[in-house]
């Protein structure tokens, strides 16, 4: 609820557990004054205020008679420089004066009840409240854009700045959001990596001094996500405060984190001001992309619960809110570039016997690209690989019951293609000069019209060819040489934004004609994995590493801000293509099995035992698949401090969940362990787990110890009962009240210990894991 008080000029954003309030001070500057847990109206906004009575120092006091009022010291909701806040500003610019200080004061406000911005995504909007604050001597206006989500706990911000001269400005920076507020020994979260470990979580304690991270890669990128917590220091998952940010936006993007010397705390994100320079002409504007704020009193889990729930409903398209994902097979890790039609079919053969809904045909389908030094941007079939073309493949998949998706990645050009051969100016780079490739291929300029019609139209032609009913959008390269032939020499700097602005401009229009297809984006997996790209795409290629105790760490970090609906997974063959490790193939699947599932191996190379479990893994995940999708996710034990990581994800009832047990190595004799639940619906739980099954292969020569016969390891009687025979693991199953799973907690099985095996011991290798279902018993 969006509230204004006339008396003493306050705003208040209130939502179900949460209260923003801000006013308007007497100097007329939009002053912060809470964000938190909710409060009730203070009945005098002076016991609130940080106010210093004196000029401190060496600071600037903001005009002759308010010795005491000091930018530098007061919280504000948007900054600038030039008036004594020597702090990271929100906005800055260049004046037609020449000058570059800026003051903004309060000037009106407003309820407004419809608000879109064209082509850029956004969360869907009931009512959103607009301050428009100028600086009076500038002629320059910026207006706040505040949105509340009673339900889900958060806020989104954004702003706009019109310039009213007659002349030019020039924008150096213009953030979407700022926050100021009095530090708690803030610890700072963020999610890091880079290709094939994206974010992972990172925790910083701050000190005096600005924390800033950024992309300048052109894309959000797998450095940094473009999202960041704060956390007092005594928080965990399930108790403590802490705050969350997270951009809407694909492009290059800086947050700033910064604590001044008198323990004030800000907090900006945005577009990134390194290499922007963005000219507005009179009456022109710049929009900046929308941040979603939220907070929680009750630990990190609710504060990643209030963003799933958030996106859930106002980001992702509404088409497929709901709407339970297929489960695919892809043929990147099985065939790579080598591959025919025969192949292909002979997976998708497979694929459909164990139960797998949709194929997905990867890189290497189009022009005659057989490696990665060609034909990006010619998207017209191989007839070597595909005689009767993408539609002839689509039919024949279709016809043995799968649906068909396609790989793409349309922003991009290989020199060795046909598209570049006659349009070379249509890529990015600088004329007259050899650019640098990265994955041997330029960047297309999304900010030439024609560039964008092209797009268009070729996927248009492409997407309508056949029966395709997926697609996955890759992009495979960080910029450089960043220069537009389209964009005049004074805009240049305005490149990175527009480019990201073409790129949504195209998504627009592709998922307006195509309101049925499900786009999956990717970059190099994770490069991009932003709720810029889920605006248009509701699930994103987690990470090219399909290791799945490396994604243990990426799953987990990825859910602080994402929900289980839009991370993708796939389970992989054995070893792992990017770390060589061996994980147990039912592993591969308790871990991807916590979001969208698919497979990326040889299904046409199965053994029968791999068959037999692949079928009851997918048939465990169809029967389970609403509540691995689109249910609560809970974080038990993090990966990142402990040997046995645990998820949880629970129905919006509390009345069902499934419980993930992830070992990293093994240990000898281990300690019995249990795990409190505590969040379930009040009443009495069967738990059982999985039924899952070992690799006899794996145990060597102990496989005599259960055995009537002898066999000999690796001879042909081995690999016989190796690849048929299904060694089921311990039968877990107990009967527990809700309020004896919280308090006296749910006991595991002990592991093996060297001595003896049955039903009741849980043989865990390394990297072995257990999947727990908990039901409420009906009466
Ligand atoms: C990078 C993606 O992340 C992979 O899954 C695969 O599609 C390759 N590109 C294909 O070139």
């Amino acid at each position: 609820m969006i509230e204004y008080f006339k008396e003493d000029k306050t705003f208040y954003l209130n939502t179900e557990n949460t209260t923003y309030v801000m006013f308007v001070n007497e100097y007329n500057h939009l002053e912060h004054l809470y964000y938190g847990p909710k409060i009730e109206k203070f009945s005098n906004i002076s016991d609130a205020r940080i106010k210093y009575e004196f000029e401190l120092g060496t600071h600037v006091s903001y005009s002759k008679d308010a010795k005491g009022y000091m930018l530098n010291n007061t919280l504000l909701e948007v900054s600038t420089y030039g008036k004594g806040d020597f702090r990271e500003p929100t906005l800055h610019m260049e004046l037609p004066t020449g000058s570059r200080t800026i003051d903004l004061t309060y000037l009106s406000h407003e309820i407004i009840s419809e608000l879109k911005w064209k082509n850029m995504p956004q969360a869907t909007k009931t009512k959103t409240l607009k301050i428009t604050l100028q600086d009076i001597q500038n002629n320059v206006i910026t207006n706040l854009y505040y949105s509340v989500y009673q339900q889900d706990d958060t806020i989104v911000r954004n702003m706009e700045i019109i310039n009213k001269n007659e002349e030019e400005i020039i924008l150096d920076k213009a953030l979407s959001f700022s926050i100021d507020m009095l530090n708690k020994d803030y610890i700072l979260t963020k999610l890091d990596g880079t290709w094939i470990r994206e974010r992972n979580i990172s925790n910083h304690p701050l000190t005096p001094g600005t924390v800033r991270f950024d992309s300048k890669k052109g894309v959000s990128s797998n450095d940094h996500n473009p999202f960041f917590a704060l956390k007092e220091p005594n928080t965990q998952e399930d108790y403590g405060k802490c705050f969350g940010f997270a951009l809407i936006y694909s492009g290059n993007f800086e947050a700033n984190i910064e604590l001044n010397p008198h323990n004030l705390l800000r907090a900006n994100l945005g577009v990134n001001s390194f290499d922007f320079r963005y000219p507005l002409k009179k009456d022109e504007s710049f929009i900046t992309p929308e941040v979603v704020l939220t907070c929680s009193d009750s630990g990190l889990t609710k504060l990643s619960n209030n963003f799933h729930q958030f996106i859930s409903s106002n980001i992702i398209n509404q088409n497929f809110k709901n709407k339970e994902r297929p489960i695919l097979v892809n043929n990147w890790e099985a065939t790579y570039f080598d591959f025919n039609q025969k192949k292909i079919l002979a997976i998708a053969k497979k694929a459909k016997k164990l139960g797998i809904e949709l194929f997905c045909l990867d890189d290497g389908w189009f022009g005659k690209r057989n490696d990665d030094y060609s034909s990006l941007g010619d998207w017209y079939y191989n007839k070597k690989k595909l005689p009767r073309g993408v539609k002839g493949l689509a039919e024949k998949i279709n016809k043995l019951g799968l649906d068909f998706g396609i790989w793409v990645e349309p922003e991009m050009v290989n020199e060795d293609s046909d598209l570049y051969r006659s349009h070379p100016d249509w890529a990015v780079k600088i004329p007259n000069q050899q650019p640098s490739l990265g994955r041997n291929q330029l960047v297309l300029d999304l900010t030439n019209e024609e560039v964008k019609a092209y797009l268009k139209k070729t996927l248009e032609e492409l997407f309508s060819s056949a029966p395709i009913t997926y697609v996955k959008w890759d992009m495979n390269r960080n910029f450089s040489d960043v220069y537009s032939n389209f964009l005049d020499k004074n805009d240049q700097g305005k490149f990175y934004y527009l480019y990201t602005m073409g790129l949504y401009e195209v998504l627009e229009y592709l998922t307006n004609q195509f309101p049925d297809i499900l786009f999956e984006s990717c970059a190099s997996g994770g490069n991009r994995f932003d709720l810029g790209m889920l605006y248009y795409m509701p699930q994103t290629w987690t990470s090219d590493d399909t290791d799945a105790y490396e994604r243990l760490k990426i799953q987990e970090g990825t859910s602080l801000c994402y929900p289980l609906s839009s991370i993708s997974n796939h389970v992989c063959g054995d070893s792992s293509h990017q770390v060589f490790r061996h994980t147990p193939l039912e592993t591969r699947f308790n871990v991807a099995c916590f979001g969208i599932l698919g497979y990326e191996l040889d299904l046409s190379q199965l053994t029968p035992f791999e068959e037999k479990i692949i079928t009851k893994q997918i048939s465990f995940y169809k029967e389970h698949r609403a509540l691995l999708q689109f249910g609560r996710f809970v974080r038990l034990r993090s990966v990142n401090n402990s040997n046995y990581s645990a998820w949880m994800v629970i129905s919006d009832d509390n009345k069902k969940a499934i419980l993930g047990l992830f070992q990293a190595l093994a240990i000898p004799s281990p300690a019995m362990d249990s795990i409190k639940l505590d969040m379930l619906e009040s009443g009495t739980y069967k738990i059982t787990n999985r039924t899952q099954y070992h690799n006899v292969r794996t145990m060597g020569t102990l496989i005599n110890e259960g055995l009537p016969i002898r066999v000999k390891v690796n001879h042909f009687l081995h690999n016989v009962i190796a690849n048929r025979y299904l060694f089921e693991a311990d039968k877990f199953q107990k009967v527990l009240t809700s309020n004896q799973l919280a308090n006296s907690e749910l006991l595991f099985h002990h592991t093996f210990t060297g001595t003896g095996l049955n039903d009741s011991v849980m043989l865990l290798e390394d990297f072995g894991s257990r999947l727990f279902i908990i039901e409420e018993e009906k009466n």
